[in-house]
């Protein structure tokens, strides 16, 4: 029996290459080409799964130009680039990368929010530039992490990791916004308390973006929900572009109605808006909240497990829209 071709769209592991190679034909893209919805339609063609990240967007459009294909495995947790209801009403199984990036994710998310309260780029920028002559009592002052009103948009398992280290490690308030409130059990040890949206924002030290992006988020934070916020109070981003409107955050923090930002994701990135990069008061880094090189191991080690299973028989341990595809 000839063997299922798969495609894998990004760079990846030579050693997962490797692995899949076992299982399959491979047509893998050690040159990390980026390719046009056209240029992925065409080499998805007699391929019956794909290994894919979030440049690369599977919609209606594509499913139905590759009727061989059968899985898209996301190596990431976010799974905005792909539209569920078509993979589902073409029968493809979609799945994606949870829980073995939580941890990595809530460290990276609770270091940009400490970078951006204690303006860490800011004043690093600063010394580089050889403006440091002399120390002054006021130079770079900032705000107080430990003890401070820690807000959590998005109570999933990265928000819930970030609410730890918060409350155990630093002695936060916590409170948070979610679609649905957590169990008593899970907010107890933290000492969570949910909270409207409104009084999340007014009430917030610092707030971590930390929800799925879909039409219900997009824009989730823009200038009616930033005037809620204090003069003194941070926002860190680690969920998606789009969550937040860029534009109206850039007009905020130059008008100082809040104090600094994290921006680990951006609208329409790798752009990022032009008005962030002259700001002093944002720490912007590029897409890397999950980057270490253990997690994107097991990232990629994930991807690779739901693609052998889908196409072998087995179960994949991660799908997102398994139940959809019994009915
Ligand atoms: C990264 O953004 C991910 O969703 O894993």
């Amino acid at each position: 029996m000839s063997r299922p071709h798969v495609l894998l769209a990004r760079a990846v592991f030579p050693a997962v290459v490797e692995r899949l190679r076992e299982h399959f034909e491979v047509d893998d893209n050690p040159a990390d080409i980026i390719h046009s919805p056209a240029q992925l339609t065409a080499r998805l063609q007699g391929k019956a799964g794909a290994m894919t990240t979030g440049s690369e967007r599977i919609d209606a459009v594509l499913l139905a130009a590759c009727p061989e294909l059968r899985v898209v495995a996301n190596m990431a947790v976010g799974y905005n680039n792909f539209d569920i209801a078509a993979c589902t009403a073409a029968g493809v199984l979609a799945t994606n990368t949870p829980d073995v990036l939580t941890e990595t994710t809530a460290d990276f998310g609770f270091a940009l929010m400490m970078a951006a309260a204690r303006r860490m780029a800011e004043s690093e920028h600063f010394l580089r530039r050889g403006e440091w002559t002399r120390w002054s009592y006021d130079m770079f002052t900032g705000s107080d992490v430990h003890g401070a009103t820690l807000a959590i948009l998005g109570m999933g398992r990265i928000g819930q990791a970030i609410a730890r280290r918060g409350a155990l490690g630093f002695g936060m308030r916590v409170i948070y916004h979610n679609r649905s409130p957590l169990t008593p059990e899970q907010e107890a040890p933290i000492q969570a308390r949910y909270v409207d949206k409104a009084t999340l924002l007014r009430e917030a030290d610092h707030l971590v973006l930390v929800l799925p992006y879909s039409a219900a988020s997009h824009h989730a934070i823009g200038s009616a929900e930033l005037a809620l916020m204090k003069p003194t109070a941070t926002l860190t981003n680690i969920a998606r572009g789009g969550i937040v409107d860029d534009a109206a955050l850039a007009a905020a923090l130059h008008e100082r109605r809040i104090a600094a930002a994290g921006l680990d994701v951006f609208e329409g990135e790798p752009a990022v808006h032009p008005a962030l990069l002259t700001l002093p008061n944002v720490v912007l880094t590029p897409h890397i909240a999950s980057a270490t090189v253990a997690t994107r191991r097991a990232m990629a080690e994930l991807a690779a497990d739901n693609l052998v299973a889908a196409l072998t028989g087995g179960t994949p341990p991660t799908p997102i829209n398994a139940a959809g595809l019994k009915r």
